[in-house]
């Protein structure tokens, strides 16, 4: 397996990189891409550690050398969010950089996986899906916006507070990922219960998570070390998939059934392919129907801005 890392040089690059570095199955590959002219020693550096994964680094323009080949490309290029921003007001910067980076990707590595992790995710995932529809590579399949950051907060934040085994509490969160559309399931966790009022402050909580990140770090930037975590869960199931294991499912932010937006997260079922199945998440509590259909007409907006920023 061969994973490529975009933007490898920066907060969640580094962690991400140091993390699949230690993770990824012997015989594996990693190719580290950034603008930064640092990367290449970022790969240096790694390459020291001792675990059966060859790494390169590249920067410069071009990322093509870096995706050469590639099986699964996470993108954590772009900038992240100082205080008092949103995610959406990335878009200016971000929009552009996914979109040159996805083109090379359906250029050089077509039938890779691509997992998007540059904000705003509910729209880089639409405007990585019109580029490759542009390019007459698109599989549904094989895109993915990673929300995986919003899952393990809600595991790790409802397992504190229900005095739950963290290695054994599993959280879907579905919408999207930011504000309102972030949406944790916390009526089907298995051995909690929840007031009204707990379920409330819960959600919002991780619906904030991000923002917590952002002002403790106090114009330092945005979620780095928990993100490399994240991204490595999922990418890691991503390659799981690839190499046939059965019955890997994560949450993930895909062009599902349409039945709610274009793209939705939910929990999936991970193949050969990518995206196997896309699972039912299950019954809604009233709280959560009420939150899921008030998100959609944001989510359906944010979708819309990537769209139209392609075409
Ligand atoms: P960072 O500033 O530390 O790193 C970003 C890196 O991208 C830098 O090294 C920069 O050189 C590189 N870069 C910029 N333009 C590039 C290009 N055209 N090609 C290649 N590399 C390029 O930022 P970070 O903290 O790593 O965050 C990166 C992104 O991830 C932000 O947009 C942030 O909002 C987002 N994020 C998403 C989630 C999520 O849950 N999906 C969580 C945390 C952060
Ligand atoms: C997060 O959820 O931590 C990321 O999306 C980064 C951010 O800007 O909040």
């Amino acid at each position: 397996m061969k994973v490529a890392v975009l933007g490898a040089a920066g907060g969640i690059g580094q962690a991400l990189a140091l993390l699949l570095k230690n993770r990824l199955p012997a015989g594996s590959e990693l190719s580290l891409y950034d603008i930064a002219p640092v990367t290449p020693g970022v790969a240096v550096d790694l390459s020291h550690i001792p675990t059966d994964v060859a790494i390169k680094g590249f920067c410069g323009e071009d990322p093509t050398p870096a995706l050469v080949g590639a099986d699964v490309v996470l993108i954590s290029a772009g900038v992240a969010r100082k205080p008092g921003m949103d995610r959406s007001d990335l878009f200016n910067i971000n929009a552009g950089i996914v979109k040159n980076l996805v083109e090379k990707c359906a250029a050089t590595c077509p039938k890779a996986l691509i997992g998007i992790i540059t904000n705003p995710v509910n729209t880089t995932v639409a405007i990585a899906a019109e580029v490759l529809k542009k390019a007459g590579v698109y599989d549904k399949r094989r895109l993915f916006g990673v929300t995986t950051l919003d899952v393990i907060r809600a595991e790790t934040f409802v397992a504190a507070a229900k005095g739950l085994n963290i290695d054994k509490v599993r959280v879907n969160v579905i919408g999207g990922h930011s504000g309102v559309t972030i949406l944790p399931l916390l009526s089907q966790i298995e051995g909690a219960s929840f007031t009204a009022e707990e379920v409330a402050a819960m959600t919002k909580r991780i619906q904030n998570a991000g923002t917590e990140v952002v002002e403790a770090k106090a114009g330092g930037g945005s979620a780095t070390l928990s993100m490399g975590q994240a991204a490595c869960r999922f990418g890691l199931s991503l390659i799981k998939g690839l190499q046939g294991e059965a019955n890997v499912v994560e949450c993930a932010y895909v062009e599902g059934n349409g039945e709610h937006a274009t793209f939705f997260a939910q929990p999936v079922l991970l193949g050969k392919n990518g995206v196997e199945t896309v699972l039912d998440y299950g019954k809604l509590s009233a709280f959560e129907q009420e939150a899921m259909e008030g998100m959609l007409a944001t989510l359906k907006a944010d979708i819309q801005l990537g769209v139209d920023f392609v075409k």
